[in-house]
């Protein structure tokens, strides 16, 4: 099941009294973390209201091809192109027939041949409507164009008679969804990554701060998340779009951070990876009003912030804990030291005495140092290096 993490699932329902397990299926697809849109026909909603589904998936359902209103919010071709997976769950014979002579006819139809995604059904009808040519014919056209059949069961349907037609019940459904998409390098993982730098207020208007795009930790986020990760992105201040898949917590203070990450070790987490630029200090009063600029001086007094990647990787519930070292000088030996003080598993450290890597830049390189070894990523892309990082992660933590 952990193969649905983060899927995309557009559920399909047609005309059928087994449109009601629908309902039962968006629940059990979500709790298995997958996303859920549901569209439905104009027969589906003969069976079961497009409110009772729109309550359970959480979204709007899609009823109709031609609907302006709803073509704004999310069109065919966006949906259709959204989906990792359409599975129509019941799919009827008369829908079957459509998709088995690429019918564009409403909605659920048109999207089936605006997909790339692949396409299941569930077939769900009576025993001699299963049984008939047509429909056996159809059957064999849909696995020829590739389209996954999940079932039908057999035994006592809702006609009263007893054969095969017998729409699969949910969990049936899930499993075999499951099994469309192959194991992933972090199928299954949480991954919590800190990225973009903290902000210590020191009045209202002024704070303190280090230099971080965040970049690189929103890089890792979406790498983490096309490796089949469940990722949590807990983001300082920073103007970046979150990537997609990805939960986003955003927090300003490293406290915020700080107990941000506690609270998603707490939950259970795999894989840590801090790439924030935690400020190392907090002035000790965040004053309420301005502060007037009458002297020549004014003194602030700090304190120092936890550091949070430490705290992680001395925790009872320890996942797999990276840290990020971006040096000026010294790069590889300050990073093994940090490696060892703050009990890590692996640092990846950069030099950032050049303009061409870190911070603000697009690019970068750097040393992945682990207890026993170490491998260079050479200047790259943020997008590339994160892709190789994880990749790297992934091995070490099966480790
Ligand atoms: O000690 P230094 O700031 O150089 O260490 C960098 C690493 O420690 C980074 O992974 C950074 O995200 C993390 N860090 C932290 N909390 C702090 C300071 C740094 O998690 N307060």
């Amino acid at each position: 099941m952990h193969r649905l993490v983060n899927k995309r699932i557009l559920l399909g329902v047609t005309g059928g009294i087994a449109a009601y397990k629908a309902a039962d299926l968006v629940r059990r697809l979500q709790d298995v973390g997958a996303q859920v849109r549901v569209v439905m026909t104009q027969g589906a909603c003969e069976f079961i209201t497009p409110l009772t589904m729109q309550a359970l998936s959480g979204h709007p359902v899609h009823t109709t091809l031609l609907d302006p209103t709803a073509e704004a919010a999310m069109g065919h071709i966006e949906l259709a192109r959204w989906a990792d997976l359409v599975l129509i769950a019941p799919a009827s014979a008369n829908f079957m027939a459509r998709l088995a002579h690429g019918h564009g006819n409403d909605l659920l139809a048109t999207l089936c041949l605006a997909t790339g995604a692949p396409i299941a059904i569930a077939p769900a009808m009576n025993q001699q409507m299963w049984a008939d040519t047509s429909t056996q014919k159809n059957l064999l056209i849909l696995q020829e164009k590739g389209i996954k059949i999940f079932g039908p069961g057999s035994g006592s349907q809702a006609c009263g008679e007893v054969g095969a037609g017998r729409m699969l019940e949910p969990l049936e459904i899930l499993q075999q969804a499951a099994e469309v998409f192959d194991y992933q390098l972090l199928t299954g993982k949480h991954v919590v990554i800190t990225a973009g730098p903290t902000r210590e207020a020191i009045d209202p208007v002024r704070y303190i701060t280090n230099k971080s795009s965040g970049k690189m930790g929103f890089a890792l986020a979406e790498a983490a998340a096309e490796a089949g990760a469940r990722v949590t992105l807990i983001a300082g201040p920073v103007n970046l779009p979150t990537p997609s898949r990805v939960d986003r917590v955003d927090v300003t203070r490293a406290t915020e951070m700080y107990d941000a990450c506690m609270k998603a070790v707490e939950e259970g987490c795999d894989v840590f990876v801090a790439t924030a630029a935690v400020s190392d200090y907090r002035p000790t009063v965040t004053a309420d009003h301005k502060i007037k600029k009458s002297t020549e001086e004014i003194h602030l007094t700090l304190v120092k912030n936890p550091d949070i990647v430490a705290s992680v990787a001395e925790h009872a519930k320890r996942p797999f804990t990276v840290g990020f070292a971006a040096e000026t000088r010294d790069v590889v030996a300050y990073a093994q030291g940090k490696l060892v003080n703050k009990k890590l598993d692996m640092i990846a450290t950069n030099d950032v005495s050049g303009s061409n890597v870190g911070f603000n830049s697009d690019n970068n390189a750097l040393t992945v140092i682990w207890p026993g070894g170490h491998k260079v990523l050479p200047l790259a892309s943020k997008a590339q290096i994160a892709k190789q990082l994880i990749e790297l992660i992934a091995i070490r933590y099966k480790d």
